[in-house]
């Protein structure tokens, strides 16, 4: 049987478009493990969708005057069309407003209601007289009770990533009127989290492997003791609460968002049209599930998520949630509200996706935060990517292009230097194919771009172009080892650089692609449609190692994989930040 790896990504909130934080926190990384765990036979399921729940949408819904939905279709769009240019290889790619979402949570709802995990209890909440209406989540805002930043939300602290009781915030305001709240009485329905302590100890304990600064995290929690939490809301726009008496208020939406890895697999399966498909991603024992995320989200996936399938029962729990941490921009925090980002429908109107993913990986912030500057851009994509990637596919291929009739030409007897460096690009396989397995991406591509190099020093030393008219033969060996050499580095960096990969692929004479393609469909449940992007996988021609160009395969065209950037770019794109965040 062959392995199983689910992947789940992080839902993004329907509430803005996508910005680079999210691309290097949550959503590059899986794409890197899933397309190289792909290439390696292993049958992926990458599912996510966009969170279209809680404040974050309805707060977004009134400042613009417009009706939630609205704000959904507006941005659910846009996510998709950045994840395919992208290249964010999604088996599913759905969102949470759908009939099949909501029949999924409410039932994992109802399950753990019956079997005792959720049990109303009463509360004190804010409660705004001005405004008359208890403050949920987002609507009201103050001081962190645990790192004192200001701007702490009812539910969350985004500075220090702590969940918080709203009661505890210090300064409490009311984000209508601006008014101070006053505390009171109500009942609400509460996940039993400590009835899973014990449980979720016991899981922690084989989790050495997880990133240090995740089990620590989880840890830290479970140590700290847990308390139950309060899962449903006083709100208007959400999962209606599916147990009597509590009709009016809806399901907490980090509570529904977290169960869309699972409905997003039951809706793949039923696209598919083999509606039980999804238990070979749940519960089968050998399948591994790996949560992609930033850091902001450990608690929910290390605690709430795992007590919430324990509870309901015969779900696999995650394998993995390699969490991490910031990204910077420029030196500052990334700021939706401040408009301090690069948003992804502009990055992909200027410029190409790879270069983009280079950096991203080179920079990611997998054990400290990191920080993305423009300069750092263009120098990586001038002085690495250009300079020793792109330029070493142009030479070999324009080279063989002109000079051997637009064909891999023959080999004579290969050299000891010939078969050094088949063999170091070979054996690269292994150590990279590792890196990205244990989730270390920056390392991974950084030991590909080691082998680019050291291929850059076997044409140097080689110099086919000076041998060519004295001993041409030799120099269609070096060619032809050449050419070998960039059609294998083609597999060695797809997973980080699949649209390079692909036109390398194509301009080397092969027809198809190494591995898949991207679509949106459209799926009608009754009379409502939803749009989502998908990933056909089917044809996949490309496998994990070295790669056996055919000699005397037709050649086409060379074109340039990578373009040189002009160093203005720099400033251009750096006024232009500071013109985006001083209009707020
Ligand atoms: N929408 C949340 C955010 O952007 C993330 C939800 S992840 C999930 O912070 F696991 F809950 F789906
Ligand atoms: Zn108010």
């Amino acid at each position: 049987m062959t392995d199983r790896i689910l992947v789940c990504v992080a839902w993004p909130y329907a509430n803005s478009p996508l910005h680079l934080g999210h691309i290097t926190g949550s959503i590059l990384p899986p794409d890197i493990f899933a397309r190289y765990q792909r290439l390696q036979g292993k049958e992926v399921l990458m599912v996510s969708g966009s969170d279209t729940h809680g404040t974050p949408i309805s707060v977004r819904a009134e400042q613009d005057g417009v009706p939630p939905e609205e704000i959904i279709a507006r941005f659910h769009q846009s996510i998709l069309d950045s994840l395919q240019g992208l290249g964010i290889s999604f088996d599913l790619y759905t969102h949470t407003n759908t009939k099949n979402h909501y029949a999924v949570t409410q039932d994992m709802f109802l399950r753990l209601y019956e079997k005792g995990y959720i049990f109303a209890q009463r509360m004190q909440l804010l409660y705004c007289e001005t405004c008359q209406r208890f403050l949920a989540d987002r609507y009201v805002e103050g001081i962190c009770p645990h790192c004192h930043a200001v701007g702490a939300r009812g539910d969350q602290c985004d500075s220090c990533g702590r969940s918080i009781e709203a009661i505890e915030l210090i300064s409490p305001a009311c984000r209508w009127c601006g008014g101070k709240p006053v505390v009171r009485e109500t009942e609400h329905l509460f996940l039993d989290l400590p009835a899973f302590a014990e449980p979720l100890q016991k899981w922690l304990r084989d989790k050495g492997f997880w990133r240090p600064n995740v089990i620590n995290f989880a840890r830290n929690l479970l140590d700290a003791g847990l308390q139950p939490r309060p899962i449903t809301r006083d709100l208007d726009w959400g999962i209606p609460v599916p147990v009597a008496g509590f009709e009016d208020k809806v399901i907490y939406v980090w509570f529904d968002a977290v169960i869309g890895y699972l409905s997003a697999t039951i809706e793949w399966a039923q696209i598919t049209g083999d509606e039980e498909r999804w238990r070979d991603w749940w519960q089968s024992p050998s399948c591994k599930a790996y949560y992609f995320q930033g850091k902001d989200n450990i608690w929910f996936h290390a605690i709430i998520w795992p007590s919430m399938l324990m509870g309901y029962g015969d779900l696999n729990l995650p394998y993995d949630i390699p969490a991490n941490e910031f990204l910077n921009l420029e030196g500052r925090k990334f700021s939706s509200s401040r408009n301090w980002a690069i948003w992804m429908p502009d990055y992909l109107a200027r410029y190409a996706p790879d270069p983009l993913r280079y950096v991203l990986t080179a920079t990611m912030p997998e054990t400290n935060d990191s920080d993305f500057t423009w300069r750092e851009f263009v120098r990586r994509n001038n002085d690495e990517l250009v300079a020793t990637y792109g330029n070493l596919v142009h030479r070999v291929l324009t080279f063989a292009y002109r000079n051997f009739d637009k064909q891999v030409p023959k080999p004579g007897r290969l050299s000891a230097d010939d078969t050094r460096i088949l063999d170091i690009v070979a054996n690269a396989f292994v150590p990279v194919g590792r890196e990205i397995a244990n989730c270390h991406f920056r390392a991974a591509l950084g030991e590909a771009m080691n082998v680019a190099q050291e291929v850059n020093r076997y044409l140097d030393t080689a110099a086919p172009w000076k041998v060519l008219k004295k001993d041409p033969a030799a120099a269609a060996t070096m060619i032809y080892v050449a050419l070998r050499v960039i059609d294998s580095l083609k597999i060695l960096f797809y997973p980080f650089l699949p649209f390079s990969s692909e036109a390398l692929h194509e301009m080397l004479g092969y027809d198809g692609s190494i591995a898949g393609r991207q679509y949106q469909q459209n799926i009608a449940e009754g009379d409502k449609i939803h749009r989502v992007l998908r990933y056909d996988g089917s044809k996949t021609v490309g496998t994990w190692g070295p790669s056996h160009l055919p000699v005397g395969q037709k050649l086409r065209t060379p074109k340039p994989l990578f373009l040189k950037l002009e160093e203005s770019v720099v400033e251009e794109e750096v006024a232009r930040l500071e013109q985006a965040t001083l209009k707020k």
